[in-house]
Parts: C-alpha cells; sequence; structure tokens
C-alpha cells in the first residue's frame, strides 16, 4: 500500500477531509494528538478496527482507546456516564485522561478485546479534533508505533515503523505531551492503569483518592492478572539496552559514570540521558539533555525521541531515575519498562 502523507499545517483542510473519508470507507490514518501519534480506524467498524492489529504487530488481547470530539459522544458508548467520569471531564477533556467504564453494545468487541469495559479519550489537539468531526464516528486508536517499540511523538517516527503499512498520514509536527495519556478506570475504586500527563495528584484534587495500578512501577507477577492488558507486554524497547541509576542526583550519576567506563573499557558504545543538573558530572562522556529533573514534564516530552534517536550504533542508554510523583510517576513508568527493570541503586 502506498502512504499518502499531509502536512497538517499547510494542508490542513484537504488533510482531515481526506483522512475522515478514508475512515469512514474503513482505512487506516496515522494522525497527531497532544500525547503521542495515533494509529486510527473507525471504531465502531470490527473489521477496520482488526487493521489496526495486523498493522501494528498487536497482540489482539489489547485493547484500544476510543477517541471523540466532544464530551456528549462519549454517552453512547457507556452504559451510562458516571458522576466521577462527568466531573473529570469537566476538568480535564480535551486532555491525557482516558477513562475506562462499561460498555454499550455498539462497540466491538475487537476495540475492547471481548472485555465490557471501553476506553474512552477526547485529545488535545486541532487536527486530531478536526479529523474525528470529518470522519463522524468515534476513531480507535492505539499510539502509531509498531507493537513494542517507544511511541512515536514525530512523524519520522511515524514513518519508520508505518509507512507502507497506513492510507493516509497527518503530519502535526512533535507531539507535545510525549507520553500516552493516563489510563483510569472508574470501575469500582478509581484506578491508574498507566499514569501520563494527567497526574494522580491532579486527579485527587477533583474526586478524591485514586489507586495506582500495581504494575505501574513494577514487573507484572508470573501469575498476576494485569488490571490493563497492555501491562504485561514489553514495551518500549529500543534498539539497545536501557541501564537505570537510581538515588540522589550525584549518585545516580556516580553509578552511571562507573559503569559507562567499565562497558567502554569492554568495547561497548554507550550515551547517557543527561538532565540539566547531572550535565556537569558527565564531562568527557557522550550524553545528551534531556531535560530538567524539576519539571518532569520536560522530561517526558523528550524521552521516546530520544530513545528512538539515540539507540542507533548505541549498546547502552543510561538514564537517572527520578522521583515517582507528578509527571515523575508517567517518567519512571516509560524509562522502567523501556529498561526491562534494569535497575542499579549501588
Ligand atoms: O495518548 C494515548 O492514549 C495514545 C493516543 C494515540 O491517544 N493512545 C495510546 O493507545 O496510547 P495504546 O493502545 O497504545 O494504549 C492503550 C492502553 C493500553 O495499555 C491498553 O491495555 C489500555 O490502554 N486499555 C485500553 N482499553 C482498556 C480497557 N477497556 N480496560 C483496561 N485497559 C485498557
Ligand atoms: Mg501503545
Amino acid at each position: 500500500m502506498k502512504t499518502e502523507l499531509y502536512n497538517a499545517k499547510t494542508q490542513k483542510e484537504n488533510g482531515t477531509g481526506v483522512a475522515g473519508r478514508v475512515i469512514r470507507a474503513g482505512g487506516l490514518v496515522v494522525f497527531p494528538t497532544e500525547t503521542v501519534y495515533g494509529l486510527g480506524a473507525n471504531g465502531l467498524d470490527g473489521e477496520a478496527v482488526a487493521k489496526i492489529f495486523e498493522a501494528k504487530g498487536r497482540p489482539n488481547d489489547n485493547p484500544l482507546i476510543l477517541h471523540v470530539a466532544k464530551k456528549s459522544d462519549v454517552r453512547p458508548l457507556w452504559v451510562k456516564i458516571p458522576d466521577t467520569a462527568r466531573l473529570l471531564m469537566d476538568e480535564f477533556w480535551p486532555g491525557p485522561l482516558t477513562l475506562v467504564y462499561l460498555k454499550s453494545s455498539i462497540v466491538p468487541d475487537a476495540v475492547t478485546a471481548g472485555l465490557d469495559t471501553v476506553a474512552v479519550r477526547m485529545p488535545e489537539h486541532r487536527t486530531a479534533l478536526a479529523l474525528i468531526r470529518a470522519a463522524g464516528v468515534p476513531i480507535a486508536a492505539p499510539s502509531a508505533n509498531l507493537s513494542g517499540k517507544p511511541s512515536p511523538t514525530r512523524i519520522e517516527h511515524v514513518l519508520e515503523d508505518m509507512d507502507g503499512r497506513v492510507d493516509v498520514m497527518l503530519d502535526g509536527g512533535p507531539c507535545s505531551v510525549g507520553v500516552e495519556s493516563t489510563v483510569l478506570s472508574l470501575v469500582g475504586t478509581p484506578t491508574i492503569l498507566r499514569p501520563g500527563g494527567v497526574t494522580k495528584e491532579m486527579l485527587e484534587s477533583v474526586i478524591g483518592t485514586v489507586r495506582v495500578a500495581n504494575a505501574v512501577l513494577n514487573p507484572l507477577g508470573e501469575n498476576e492478572v494485569a488490571a490493563s492488558p497492555g501491562m504485561k507486554y514489553r514495551h518500549y524497547a529500543p534498539d539497545c539496552e536501557v541501564v537505570v541509576a537510581e538515588g540522589s542526583p550525584r549518585r545516580a550519576a556516580s553509578i552511571i559514570n562507573r559503569e559507562y567506563s567499565l562497558a567502554e573499557s569492554e568495547g561497548k558504545n554507550c550515551i547517557i540521558f543527561a538532565t540539566e543538573q547531572t550535565k556537569s558530572y558527565y564531562k568527557g562522556k557522550k550524553y545528551v539533555i534531556i531535560g530538567d529533573r524539576d519539571m518532569p514534564s520536560s522530561l517526558c516530552a523528550s524521552l521516546f525521541a530520544a530513545l528512538r534517536d539515540e539507540s542507533g550504533g548505541t549498546d547502552i542508554i543510561f538514564a537517572e531515575a527520578i522521583p515517582a510523583r507528578e509527571q515523575g510517576l508517567a517518567y519512571m513508568n516509560r524509562l522502567l519498562r523501556a529498561s526491562g527493570f534494569t535497575v542499579l541503586n549501588n
């Protein structure tokens, strides 16, 4: 298949018009959101949705998120709108928050992987919203990467994985949040299944206590059932090893420097994901500054792009752990998964 690429800024009407028709006709469209690029199909058409799984190589027991253009579009997708959902939608939509609740009968099993719940979100991105409106249906969309790879936050990363596998791509430039949406289940006690740009602290300021699923910061135990099927798969794996160092900035940097020198003496090619606070510790070594430890959102914004850009020709990426609070929780969730939970603390 030949993929048509449109620039969402210069070919605005054209691009979303064509892409909307492709969605209605059962095809696949890559589109930008504020979090990461999505790979979309008509969310009410099981056959169209099946093509998403094929294009990504995604296990079909991992359910998808439905994307809507306005709050009232959720009503037909759930059995009812719980009060907590209403409060959260008013506060955080459009935005990087996905809500999981009991699905209605119009949602195909292909979307939910047979679960009785469905995940829905309203993205905060002009092109995404224009596309959903043009399509006139909710758009089912996972991140637009091959299954297992870091999610794409730049069109060049989408092209690496998806060129020739989809009908149309809309290039909206870099994604601002850089990690996927927060996934919150509203079945029973509100529980974060995947942390993201809307933090636990922000959610709690609106609905009170929110739990964080165990699998967010821990590898899933052998006999443990994942609250969210996505959590059981290897994720965000770049083409090289990733090693995380814990401790104060100074401590983490000294662990990294020691391990870097050791690996280098064995002939390995290494690079360090440094921060504004720690860059001076890494003089004479190869590093990139990926953000500011006091602004975890800056680290989130560049993590996936850096994992892709720096892994070519590299054997090991070293990165510092940061406190897992506010947006640091989303950062550590992605970094730990990218490393396969390879963590050094002394
Ligand atoms: O920011 C995002 O959420 C991006 C953009 C494109 O919107 N989408 C995205 O989709 O990250 P995906 O498919 O890569 O991740 C969806 C996550 C998976 O971990 C999946 O297991 C979980 O949401 N999920 C989806 N439906 C669910 C459900 N009914 N119950 C529990 N978890 C669900
Ligand atoms: Mg994904």
